[in-house]
């Protein structure tokens, strides 16, 4: 068995895929997938405080890209998404260069089943190392003109590279619905990005607080209960899209 390869992209910046990677790593796990989470946003860490292996890692992406250590050397099981394993980017700089980064992957498949490659804002060298070795991409994406616009255009080169199908998540959708956020509705999310929807994430004080405690959603929520449903899609499943 060889591993799925999942790419997580925006264009606009902060829109949870960082935490959406995490989360949706973590139900996968629990659904009894072996499961790699891959930081590739280089200088801006968080992956590590999400997955709550903050002061566990010794070796980071960048000490594997650069051929310092071995991959399993930096990897880093989750105390918190038990199933879950990390390589978390490093605090700041690093490289993501294409090559080595095909390398480590090609030598990781065999020993899971997913392997997500949470990704940069934007399409710079993680973007573009990323979408050859990707068998899906998920594009998280908040309720906002900005980054619906931005994703599109994100959406467009992905295919213009012939990399994978891009799946939309809609994140961050308020609990008092799209009338503030200069979308009319999941609809025109939709129709903007011309990208087939994979999950609706609520706004929840419960995802931000997972975030950055290191602690698993509590499941019966309407948040955890989306992103399972995103975890179950991933798997196969027809679970609703959309939350009310
Ligand atoms: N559904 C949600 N509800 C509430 N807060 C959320 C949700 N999703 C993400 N957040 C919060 O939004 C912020 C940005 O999330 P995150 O770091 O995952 O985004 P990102 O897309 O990875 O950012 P970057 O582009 O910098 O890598 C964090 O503070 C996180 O807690
Ligand atoms: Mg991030």
């Amino acid at each position: 068995m060889s591993a799925k390869v999942i790419m997580v992209a925006s264009g606009k910046g902060g829109t949870g895929k960082s935490t959406l990677s995490v989360l949706v790593g973590g139900r996968l796990a629990a659904a009894g997938q072996r499961v790699l989470l891959v930081e590739l946003d280089s200088g801006l860490r968080s992956v590590d405080i999400i997955a709550g292996v903050y002061g566990k890692t010794v070796y980071d992406i960048e000490d594997v890209l650069c051929g310092r250590c071995p991959g399993d050397k930096a990897v880093v099981e989750s105390p918190v998404y038990p199933g879950l394993s990390v390589i978390s980017a490093p605090y700041e700089g690093g490289q993501v260069p294409a090559k080595a980064l095909s390398r480590l992957i090609q030598a990781m498949r065999p020993g899971f089943d997913f392997i997500l490659l949470d990704t940069a804002a934007g399409m710079g060298a993680p973007f573009t190392a990323a979408v050859p070795l990707a068998n899906l991409a998920l594009l998280v994406l908040t309720p906002d003109p900005v980054a619906l616009r931005d994703g599109r255009i994100v959406a467009d080169a992905i295919l213009q590279k012939n990399g994978p199908t891009p799946r939309l998540i809609v994140n961050r959708i308020p609990a008092s619905g799209f009338a503030n956020t200069g979308v009319r509705d999941l609809d025109e999310c939709i129709d903007t990005v011309c990208v087939q929807l994979i999950g609706a994430v609520p706004d929840s004080p419960l995802i931000a607080r997972a975030a950055v405690s290191g602690q698993a959603l509590a499941p019966g929520s309407t948040a955890f209960q989306a992103v399972d449903n995103i975890a179950a899609r991933i798997l196969g499943g027809m679970p609703p899209l959309a939350l009310r």
